[in-house]
């Protein structure tokens, strides 16, 4: 269990101080300048040592995306643009960051610009996220004041602005380049990858994509050092993390933690347990709507990191996990994420667009038992037509939880189209 210590997000743990005095006292903005006289080489270097992988859920990893950008200038002005979008379902993590630790971000901003050479930054943050703009706008205004930000930022040498920009509420635009054609002022639609953001970002500029969490844990990585961050969780999955934890267990809550922790000591240490017990539980999602279903007998010895779900046909995402126990109608859980990502789909690519309206019709059918069996198969036939063919990721996420679902539920989807058609249960699995 991660130690008093060695937590980043102190403020979530009672220390309510979110002000530029309460930050500087737990640390924050100390030997900022010296940080970034080390260099952007060095910098780089520290955080690909210290192996932390993108927050946001893709899990790249953020050292060498920051090393995607142009060592040398070829006129065009770079930019970081912080994903503050956070709008997957169950996943509320960056938001405890900008409620309760503001300059963490902030700190980091300035120093993550510096490394890929970027004088100005955009926070992108979700529409809904009305008191958390407030939050962070106001100490932002602090560090002004205060000459963290702005000609000379923090007495770095280095000038750097920092932006807030509030979205209107579409999940689509947390997708990196959907998000980069919002700021622009333009619909928020994804753009084609290559060219990937550091080639040609906002305004056709070099751009890098950070989540608010990757961004906000890199001051205290660099100050502590790589091998303090790199001694937590497992190799290829290291540090800690902000995680979630909702659904049906007794304390649902957000809390930091070493990676790799195993699901069953989040439940129970960090949700106080499955409503009902251990053996009440029914399934999980792990990371984010867009992560498979995992049953029960899968999560004995499962391990809440990026290689263990991978390898286990699921996805470790925001670690933000969603638990179900046994009164759970699964396939109404998994029906209703089927209209969440039809409704969200912004229309651009046939596959998605047209195939997360196939796919929520076949669900609804699903759910009330009035499909033939056969459609079982046939709908997963979709998901792979869907899966890999779609210009960004969201058309994969709509497929997986389905994918997921049958994979581990299709007993339970047999059973209730046959007992429509009977009246008997379990008459599929007899036969
Ligand atoms: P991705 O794997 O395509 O990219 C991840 C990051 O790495 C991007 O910044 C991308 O530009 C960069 N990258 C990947 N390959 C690269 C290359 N060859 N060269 C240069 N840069 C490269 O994933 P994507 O589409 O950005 O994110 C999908 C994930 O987002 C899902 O796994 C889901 O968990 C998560 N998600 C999170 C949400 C939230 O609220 N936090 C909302 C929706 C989805
Ligand atoms: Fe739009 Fe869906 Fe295509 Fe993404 S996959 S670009 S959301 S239509």
């Amino acid at each position: 269990m991660l130690k008093d210590q060695d937590r980043i997000f102190t403020n979530l743990y009672g220390m309510h101080d979110r002000s530029l005095k309460g930050a500087q006292s737990r640390g924050h903005w100390d030997g900022t300048a010296d940080i970034i006289g080390k260099g952007r080489d060095w910098i780089i270097d520290q955080m690909k040592a210290s192996g932390l992988r993108g927050r946001g859920g893709a899990g790249f990893p953020t050292g060498l995306k920051w090393s995607f950008m142009p060592k040398e200038s070829d006129g065009r002005p770079a930019y970081l643009v912080i994903n503050a979008d956070e709008s997957e379902p169950a996943t509320c993590k960056d938001r405890e960051i900008m409620r309760h630790d503001p300059h963490t971000l902030i700190e980091g901003a300035l120093i993550a610009s510096f490394a890929i050479g970027a004088n100005a930054a955009y926070i992108y943050i979700r529409g809904e996220y009305i008191r958390e703009k407030e939050v962070l706008q106001a100490a932002i205004d602090e560090c002004y004041d205060a000459g963290l930000l702005g000609k000379n930022a923090a007495k770095s040498g280095w000038d750097f602005d920092l932006y807030l920009h509030h979205g209107a509420g579409a999940y689509i635009c947390g997708e990196e380049t959907a998000l980069i054609e919002s700021l622009e002022g333009k619909k928020g639609m994804p753009r084609m990858k290559p060219p990937f953001p550091a080639g040609a970002g906002l305004y056709g500029c070099p751009t890098t994509v950070n989540n608010v969490e990757s961004i906000a844990v890199a001051p205290t990585i660099l100050r502590r050092g790589p091998e303090w961050f790199a001694g937590f969780g497992r190799p290829n999955n290291a540090g800690t993390k902000l995680f979630a934890i909702t659904g049906h267990v007794n304390s649902p809550s957000v809390f930091e933690e070493q990676m790799s922790l195993t699901v069953r000591e989040m439940i129970e240490r960090h949700g106080g347990g499955v409503r009902g017990g251990w053996d009440n539980l029914k399934a999980i999602i792990p990371g984010g709507a867009s992560c498979p279903v995992l049953p029960k007998e899968a999560l004995e010895d499962a391990i809440m990191d990026f290689d263990w779900m991978r390898e286990n046909k699921s996805s470790f995402g925001t670690g933000c996990m969603i638990v179900m126990d046994q009164s759970t109608d699964v396939i109404k859980a998994v029906w209703r994420l089927s209209k969440f990502f039809k409704h969200e789909s912004c229309g651009q690519c046939t596959p998605c667009r047209e195939g997360t309206g196939w796919m929520s019709r076949v669900m609804d059918r699903l759910v009330t038992g009035d499909a033939e069996v056969e459609e079982i198969d046939m709908l997963l036939a979709v998901t792979k037509q869907v899966e890999g063919h779609t210009i960004c990721a969201l058309g994969d996420a709509a497929a997986w939880p389905i994918q997921g679902l049958v994979r581990h539920f299709r007993n339970e989807i047999e059973d209730r189209i046959k007992y429509k058609k009977t009246g008997r249960v379990s008459a599929v699995a007899a036969e």
